[in-house]
This record gives C-alpha cells, sequence and structure tokens, in this order.
C-alpha cells in the first residue's frame, strides 16, 4: 500500500511513520513537512520518500502523489490553543482552506482519506461522553475566537460526510482526544506558553517557571498515550473488511480522565522523583490564573471531554493499553532527555 502524509513530520505524522516503518514492510510512506527535526532516522529508510516542503507551495508534487498513492491522510494543521486564539485566520487559512483543497482532489482521483477529526468538533457538548454519531457539537459565540477551530474541523468533517454519503469519496475520520507522548511540542513552543497542557507544565518544571492552573484548573481531560493511538490507526489503514469505510472514529482513553489540577500535582510529583531533579534546590509552584489573563479575551474553555470509543473498540478490535500516570512518565522522561541541555 502507498500512502501519502502531509504533515509527516508532525506529532502524529512521524509516530505514525516510524510504526509503518517497523511493522510494514511492504507499505510506502510519501511524506512531505517543513522540516525534519522529528523524522529523524526514518529519512534513511528506502521506503520513505519525504519532500521538505510547503503544502501552500508544492502543490504539483501533492496532486501528483495524490494520483500515485492508494490511502491520503492530510495531517497538516494548527492544533494549539493559544494560536486560535492569536491567529485566527491563520487557523482557518491552513486548517480549512488548504485541507479542504486535499480533499477536493481525493475526491477527483477517488482516493481513500483517512483525515483528522479532533475531540475539539464536540466542544462544550454536556454528554458524559462524546459519541461520534449523536453527541451534539456545540460552540460559543464568534467573540469568543477560540472555536474557529473548532469550526473548520466541523466543516471539513460535514463536506468529506456529504461527498461520502453521495458516493463521491471514501473516508475514515478520527478525532484524537488529547493525544500525548514523545515529541508533542517543543522546549521553544513552551517557553512562549503555547504548547499542549502535558508539555507546558513539564517544560515549566524544567524551567523552573510557575505551573498555571487556568480558571483553578477544574477543567478534565482524558489523555492518551500515542503508542495506543498509533495503534487505533494502523487498524483504521490497514481496514480489515472495509470496516472503516465512511466512518467516524474517537481515539481516546476515557479510563485516563483527570482534571488539569491533579495534572499538575502528578507531573510535579513525577518531575521530584526524576532520577536528573530529585536533588534540585527549588521546584514550580503551582499557581492560578484567569482564562483572560492567560490566554485573552477570545478564550472560552472547555470543561469535559470523554470519548466513548465503543466504535473504535467493536470496528477495529482496539482498546487503549497504557494507564494515565504511565502515558505522563514516558512524555515527562522523553521531554526531559531531548531538552535538558537546551533548557541549561
Ligand atoms: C487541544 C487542542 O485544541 C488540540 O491539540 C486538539 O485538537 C485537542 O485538544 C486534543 O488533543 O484532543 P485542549 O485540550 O483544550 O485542546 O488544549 P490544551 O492546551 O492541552 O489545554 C488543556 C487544558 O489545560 C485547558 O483547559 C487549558 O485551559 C488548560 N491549561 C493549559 C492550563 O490550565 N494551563 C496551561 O499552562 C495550559
Amino acid at each position: 500500500m502507498k500512502i501519502l502524509i502531509l504533515g509527516v513530520n508532525g506529532f502524529i505524522g512521524h509516530h505514525l511513520v516510524n510504526r509503518i516503518l517497523a511493522e510494514k514492510p511492504d507499505w510506502q510512506v510519501f511524506g512531505m513537512d517543513l522540516g525534519t527535526e522529528r523524522i529523524g532516522a526514518a529519512l534513511h529508510n528506502p521506503r520513505f520518500n519525504f519532500l521538505e516542503g510547503d503544502i501552500s507551495i508544492n502543490k504539483e508534487w501533492i496532486e501528483y502523489h495524490i494520483k500515485k498513492c492508494d490511502v491520503i491522510m492530510p495531517l497538516v494543521a494548527i492544533a494549539t490553543p493559544k494560536a486560535y486564539v492569536e491567529d485566527p485566520i491563520g487557523v482557518y487559512h491552513l486548517d480549512f482552506e488548504m485541507n479542504v483543497n486535499i480533499v477536493k482532489q481525493c475526491v477527483k482521483y477517488h482516493k481513500r482519506v483517512v483525515f483528522p477529526s479532533t475531540s475539539e468538533v464536540y466542544g462544550a457538548c454536556v454528554d458524559p461522553e462524546f459519541d461520534e454519531d449523536e453527541s451534539y457539537l456545540v460552540v460559543g459565540p464568534i467573540r469568543k475566537e477560540r472555536w474557529i477551530y473548532s469550526c473548520c474541523k466541523q466543516l471539513l468533517d460535514r463536506v468529506i460526510y456529504a461527498y461520502g454519503t453521495r458516493g463521491s469519496l471514501e473516508f475514515t475520520l478520527f478525532r484524537p482526544f488529547n493525544w500525548i507522548g514523545p515529541r508533542l511540542d517543543s522546549l521553544d513552543t513552551a517557553k512562549e506558553g503555547s504548547s499542549r497542557v502535558v508539555t507546558q507544565f513539564i517544560a515549566e518544571l524544567l524551567l523552573k517557571r510557575p505551573i498555571n492552573l487556568v480558571d483553578g484548573g477544574r477543567q478534565k481531560r482524558c489523555f492518551t498515550y500515542v503508542d495506543d493511538g498509533i495503534s487505533a490507526l494502523m487498524k483504521i489503514l490497514e481496514n480489515n473488511g472495509n470496516v472503516c469505510a465512511n466512518q467516524i472514529i474517537n481515539i481516546g482513553n476515557p479510563e485516563n480522565e483527570c482534571s488539569v489540577k491533579e495534572l499538575a500535582a502528578v507531573l510535579k510529583k513525577l518531575f521530584q522523583e526524576h532520577p536528573d531533579h530529585q536533588q534540585d534546590s527549588v521546584y514550580s509552584d503551582i499557581i492560578e490564573i484567569s482564562a483572560d489573563v492567560y490566554y485573552g479575551k477570545g478564550y472560552q474553555d472547555i470543561y469535559t471531554r470523554k470519548p466513548r470509543i465503543e466504535k473504535a473498540r467493536t470496528l477495529l478490535g482496539w482498546e487503549p493499553k497504557i494507564g494515565l500516570e504511565e502515558s505522563l512518565r514516558l512524555t515527562l522522561n522523553s521531554f526531559l532527555e531531548e531538552n535538558q541541555a537546551a533548557a541549561l
């Protein structure tokens, strides 16, 4: 099978390409990204063909490879809440406009698209568990610009679904729920305060800066270890019996639910237990901050977010295996290993 991955150097992309190259000797991957810092060793693998470049410029290369490949995964997107508030037009342009063009080419060339939707499309849904085919998708007012990402992704989901139900496109939409793991975010993005919460907190611990609990940290997330997420994605790509055709599938770990306040406490404990930091003279304080001050007026939080994963269980025969503390420990250890020197 030939797979085209746009954004292959991203968090999901590079973990996926490494797994494909390790486990699927007869699969070939074609990838594009702006940089190579995450993909590393994969670059030397003859089954991986990579072009360093921008998807908004290298349009001919993309069209040629859409024609050539069997499955297309457009993973390029801005996916950090701080950016939704600071650069909503940039989010719309990249996340929606660029990607809808790729989707249209998949329609034109009759190619299967495996597309990243997001847990954010459920927004402030009040269901205890979010169901792919039943839950309402709830967003806030326009002045709360945070919702632009959710809306871009939701409209893409709807466009893809409409092509699919009219027989013009074979698709699978997957919705990652707060995947974490090695190389989620860099130390540089954390220094600007624009990392996802787990890597932001680990970076604060490393930099000896306070850990900020936005609005007291009562928001809850279900953190999913990336290896579990990638296992589900592999099954979606395999698509045995065509079970994933035109399906939307949550990929998350409902057992790993915790509040942001609990998260801060666990990460601080894990950091203090780490062999390189047991003797540190000071540790980060955990403080409270308002959302307006931390993110700005355009932000609005999401207080609960738990996936229902019956579809992933039944369609894919998949079950997440890695518990919360282990997921956090693995993420913390790798972040420290990769960024310790730079932090000093
Ligand atoms: C994220 C991002 O939108 C995407 O990466 C993705 O689509 C989705 O979730 C996902 O991974 O499923 P969110 O979970 O809100 O959204 O993003 P985080 O930045 O990780 O924030 C989680 C929570 O921690 C928020 O309630 C935020 O207010 C809080 N937070 C964040 C803090 O309390 N302190 C911080 O320093 C950073």
